[in-house]
């Protein structure tokens, strides 16, 4: 009878170890083969023809995109593969019928800036019919099976911004100036402000006054909330929370109107120039520094492991409403006039020159 128990005894504790080593696999860097399986998958078998990567991206308008595109296709292109980039200026029919246009072109892996996080599902369908894979490049596509997701940590962005201002601002009245609604990284920018927030607003030291999405994250939108929210609030207002540098851009002209620029802390992202230079002079607090060089390299470096069927490293998994997507995301930096020289101008992302103006 001991003998029975002490086998038991024993099997119960390898099996319990090897739950722990499976356990501790998940949290490290995970290797996988992305997305649906590779057999309807057209991979790029080596006959010595370049692979051609697809990239649709939303809009130029922002001035990190146009960087975005440029430094995407050199990234690509230093790995000897081929790439075509289209730009659908904010039009959700236009980046579909460019996403058509690549997949019928037989591109061997498409990479998508959404618009609209929803509608660019049908892209990641018409692909898989052809047998492409999908990457979503900085934002996520919502419901859909897409194979790849490359972006930052967004919700750390929201965080650093809010971390930033209830610094200066503890207590007091605040407006949050959020992104795109149809843009699911507004949602994560928010999500991580508020997850600052919210102890403050609990103990009731900080009320949200006002709180409004952009549309199309265009800087005369968002002056145009800010302009509301002073009128709504008496220009009774203590901190603004941007979700981004163009759009800070707008609220702070509304500000300066009133004669409040530089007054109240302002945040941003995407360490814009217009926005780098505001920090200098004093009327923007912050913004979220995102190397793109390491987007881009990250990105084209994955496409073109995608393309050829080879496996991928990534750090987390994201729902997008339907899976778990294999994700890589990279760390955002909180950039302020303290720390500007070791992060901005070290990357040479801006020449001192562009940003002290001198
Ligand atoms: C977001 C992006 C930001 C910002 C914004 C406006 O998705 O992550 O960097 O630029 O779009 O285009």
């Amino acid at each position: 009878m001991k003998r029975v128990i002490f086998k038991f005894a024993v099997i119960i504790s390898i099996l319990s170890l090897v739950f722990a080593v499976s356990a501790c696999e998940s949290e490290k860097e995970q290797a996988v083969a992305p997305g649906h399986s590779t057999s309807s998958q057209k991979v790029k078998q080596a006959d010595g023809e370049k692979i051609k990567v697809g990239f649709t991206m939303d809009t130029l308008v922002e001035e990190r995109w146009l960087r975005d595109r440029e430094l995407f296709r050199d990234a690509v292109r230093a790995l000897g593969a081929d790439v075509e980039i289209l730009a659908a200026n904010g039009d959700d029919v236009l980046q579909i019928a460019h996403a058509e246009s690549l997949i019928s072109q037989g591109v061997d892996v498409l990479v998508v800036v959404p618009h609209n996080a929803e509608a660019t599902a049908t892209i990641v369908k018409k692909a898989h019919m052809a047998g492409i894979k999908v990457m979503a490049y900085d934002r996520l596509v919502k419901n859909a099976d897409i194979d790849m997701y490359v972006s930052f940590d967004n919700e750390q962005v929201g965080e650093l911004q809010a971390e930033a201002i209830t610094q200066l601002v503890p207590k007091g009245r605040y407006v949050y100036i959020g992104g795109a609604i149809t843009d699911n990284n507004a949602h994560l920018f928010k999500k991580g402000v508020f997850n600052v927030l919210q102890p403050y607003i609990d103990s009731g030291d900080i009320t949200v006054v006002f709180d409004q999405w952009t549309k199309d994250w265009t800087p005369a939108n968002a002056k145009e909330n800010m302009r509301a929210a002073l009128k709504a609030n008496n220009n009774q207002i203590d901190a603004v929370i941007c979700a981004n540098d163009a759009t800070a851009g707008g609220v702070i002209e509304a500000l300066a109107e009133q004669g409040m620029a530089g007054k109240i802390p302002v945040s941003g992202q995407d360490a814009e120039l217009a926005g780098v230079q505001r920090i200098v002079e004093g009327t923007q607090t912050m913004t979220v520094y995102k190397p793109l060089k390491e987007l881009t390299q990250t990105a084209a470096k994955i496409a073109v492991q995608m393309a050829k069927g080879e496996t991928v490293a990534i750090n987390r998994k994201v729902n997008n409403g339907k899976i778990e997507v294999p994700s890589v995301l990279l760390p955002p930096i909180a950039v302020d006039r303290s720390n500007m020289d070791e992060t901005i101008i070290a990357d040479g992302f801006h020449s001192r020159e562009d940003v002290y103006k001198k």
